[in-house]
């Protein structure tokens, strides 16, 4: 029996989890199941992690503290991983005692091991938040290209890396103001000493994948590492360094400490010893992470972990990024989604069979593409797997499983055969081959009832042996599928464990060679439906909605920036009282009659209806925005008590309001819908 420790990376406490990051749960936690299923003692260690820059501002922002930030986001992430069946055995907070007691032996070790110097560093500070500000918190134009808009460390236009000091125009994205360089002294690691050690532990072939091996001796082989800049000053928030008081250990220092603090909690909570599973050369320790953090877990952590005297990975998994539909996760598309709203609309067991179908050992990224999901689910779950049950359980209610397992033409022991060829796949991470196998049994297994049609030997009375035996082996056959598919499909795995009276616990991969038979088969329950494209929709359309900018009045006064323009020329008349202005009778009047007055060039003759049978006669000065036709109709503003004037054309009764300075930018006001004419405007 091995001993195994696993993590996954640790998420940040500053925000949901999305199915982006789930890749890499369910990996793991596949992984875990598989090697508890395979006779292996197999525990998972996570914890959030909650230290840095992003989570003391996000704070800020809420007016809470981080404390309380990290305990809020604690429980929402908790949440949604036991939601899509992920099991930690413990889930802790980089912000914990025994993370930080672990943080003091490995700084201690770089110390007497003389890695650590100090170094003053320049840094760009936000006068008005009071901070250093991370590279990413300052934004400003790329000292390459000239691009606008990019952030501190690197342009996402021309791909240079430069640091925040470099950019020009720098803005601070916290306040918006500019920030100034300011000196400090930092704690530098020179990790470069540790140089011929790191080749040979990442380059032994043993603990990385080759593409990972390949990917760092291109940089890092023929070149000096830099020293690691290890220390932040306050404001920070994170443990203070207890030998340096003022400065904090940079959350990259403890994130990944984080595992053997979460690993302290539950070997407190437990009766165990931490160092047996740290300090002991008979575990295994497993980290799963995402490519993109590579440079920490296979350069500075095994750096800190050989200098302490820890034991080193075994081997670091590390998984490609997650695309949806071929492209990267987008908000504005719907395709960032949350763990939460996919769990609304569907059930977890689809992405847990969907990520598994697509990975491999491999480093490539994972594409979710929302048709084949659907075609894959409902083909392989519903059409190959879980339809061997539901057509055949429900016929041997009462009588159970046949005394003797019956002659099978070779279905069980085709199934039984792929034990090692699967369990090599699960230890592999090949997940996509995993479930490949078993499929290759669904279709024997499917073919087999097919042709048997226990539907029609069930209304013979005289075929009741043989309709017990096709159910019989239909039943065992779907037993070794689910229990292969238990690490992928622990739920599905507990309801079928209990359809046949057993139960899932007790299962191991030996289970898969010896069938049931005259055991009891219990009351056949609904154990997974089609995926409908209607839940996805929906699903994509909250998260659109989610994801939709709120509009602060703020906002809204942005998008109607009138500043540019000029109050007209026109000054504001002297101030009116309540009854001066009451003294003009507007009212809401229907333009009846429109044409054109051929002599004059400026003017339209117009009638007003104001109800109740009252008419007007207007000429308006509006000839050169309105064609006639278009005004017939129309509600308008009219000042229906004006003084009335005799023109050369006619007598004006009226006038209609207007804005705007004249000739073609003449704007008639109108009422909303709804108003009606004779209605006063007060
Ligand atoms: O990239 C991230 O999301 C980090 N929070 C991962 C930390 S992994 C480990 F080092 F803790
Ligand atoms: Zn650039």
């Amino acid at each position: 029996m091995r001993k195994i420790l696993v993590t996954s990376a640790l998420p940040y406490a500053n925000g949901p989890i999305h199915i982006g990051h789930l890749v890499e749960y369910i990996q793991t936690d596949i992984w875990v199941r598989a090697q508890n299923l395979r006779g292996n003692r197999c525990v998972y260690m996570c914890a959030d992690d909650t230290h840095g820059t992003a989570i003391m501002i996000r704070a800020k922002k809420e007016g809470i503290t981080p404390e309380q930030l990290i305990g809020r986001v604690h429980e929402q992430h908790l949440a949604s991983f036991t939601g899509f069946g992920i099991h930690f055995d413990n889930y802790g907070s980089t912000n914990c005692q025994e993370a930080y007691e672990t943080c003091k032996e490995i700084w201690a070790a770089l110390r007497s091991a003389g890695l650590v110097h100090s170094k003053k560093i320049q840094q760009l500070f936000d006068t008005q938040e009071g901070t250093f500000l991370a590279d990413r918190f300052v934004k400003g134009t790329c000292p390459k290209c000239g691009a606008e808009e990019q952030y501190g460390d690197s342009c996402d236009k021309c791909g240079s890396t430069y640091s925040p000091s470099d950019l020009i125009n720098p803005i601070s994205a916290l306040s918006g103001t500019t920030p100034e360089l300011r000196e400090a002294e930092h704690l530098m690691v020179e990790i470069e000493k540790l140089h011929p050690f790191l080749t040979e532990w990442t380059q032994n072939g043993n603990h990385l994948q080759p593409e990972i091996a390949n990917y760092l001796a291109g940089f890092f082989l023929n070149d000096a590492l830099n020293d690691w800049d290890i220390s932040r000053p306050a404001p920070y928030f994170g443990f203070e360094i207890s030998d340096a008081p003022g400065n904090y250990w940079y959350v990259w220092f403890d994130a990944p400490i984080g595992y053997v603090g979460s690993t302290r909690e539950w070997c407190t909570a437990h009766g165990e010893n931490w160092e047996d599973w740290w300090k002991n050369p008979e575990t295994e320790i497993h980290h799963f992470i995402g490519k993109d953090i590579t440079y920490f877990h296979t350069l500075f952590w095994p750096a800190m972990l050989k200098v302490a005297g820890f034991n080193l990975p075994e081997k670091i998994h590390i998984h490609g990024m997650l695309t949806t539909n071929g492209e990267k996760m987008s908000k504005s598309k719907g395709t960032f989604i949350k763990a939460d709203t996919y769990l609304k609309y569907l059930d977890p067991a689809t992405l847990r069979y969907y990520f598994a179908s697509k990975l491999t050992p491999r480093v490539d990224d994972v594409d979710l593409n929302f048709t084949d999901i659907r075609e894959k689910v409902n083909a392989d779950l519903v059409g190959k797997l879980v339809n061997l049950a539901s057509r055949t359980a429900k016929f041997v209610k009462d009588l159970g499983t046949s005394a003797v397992y019956p002659e099978d033409g070779g279905l069980f022991a085709y199934a039984a055969s792929l034990a090692d060829e699967i369990g090599q796949a699960y230890e592999d991470c090949d997940f996509a081959k995993v479930t490949r196998l078993v499929m290759t049994i669904g279709d024997r297994a499917n073919k087999f009832v097919d042709e048997k049609a226990p539907w029609k030997l069930r209304k013979d009375p005289d075929r009741q042996q043989e309709l017990q035996d096709v159910c019989t082996i239909a039943l065992n056959v779907y037993r070794q599928m689910v229990i292969y598919l238990a690490p992928i499909l622990p739920k599905l795995a507990e309801d079928s464990a209990a359809l046949l009276n057993e139960n899932a616990a007790d299962w191991t991969f030996e289970s898969v060679k010896t069938p049931l038979a005259g055991t009891q088969v219990n009351e056949f329950t609904h154990l997974m439906s089609r995926m409908e494209e209607k839940a996805i929709e929906a699903m994509i359309e909250e998260t659109r909605e989610e994801n939709k900018p709120e509009e602060t009045p703020a906002d809204a006064q942005s998008q109607w920036d009138d500043s540019a323009q000029p109050l007209e020329d026109e000054p504001l008349e002297a101030v009116c009282t309540i009854d001066d202005f009451c003294k003009v009778d507007l009212r809401v009047a229907r333009i009846v009659m429109a044409e054109e007055v051929p002599e004059a060039r400026k003017l339209l003759h117009l009638t007003l209806s104001l109800g109740g049978g009252v008419t007007k006669n207007v000429f308006a000065g509006i000839k050169s925005a309105y064609k006639p036709e278009d005004l017939v109709g129309r509600l308008v503003v009219c000042v229906a008590n004006l003084q009335p004037r005799q023109m050369k054309f006619g007598l004006s009764e009226a006038m209609i309001c207007a804005a705007g300075p004249g000739g073609k930018d003449i704007f008639v006001l109108s009422p909303d819908s709804g108003a009606v004419p004779g209605q006063r405007i007060h």
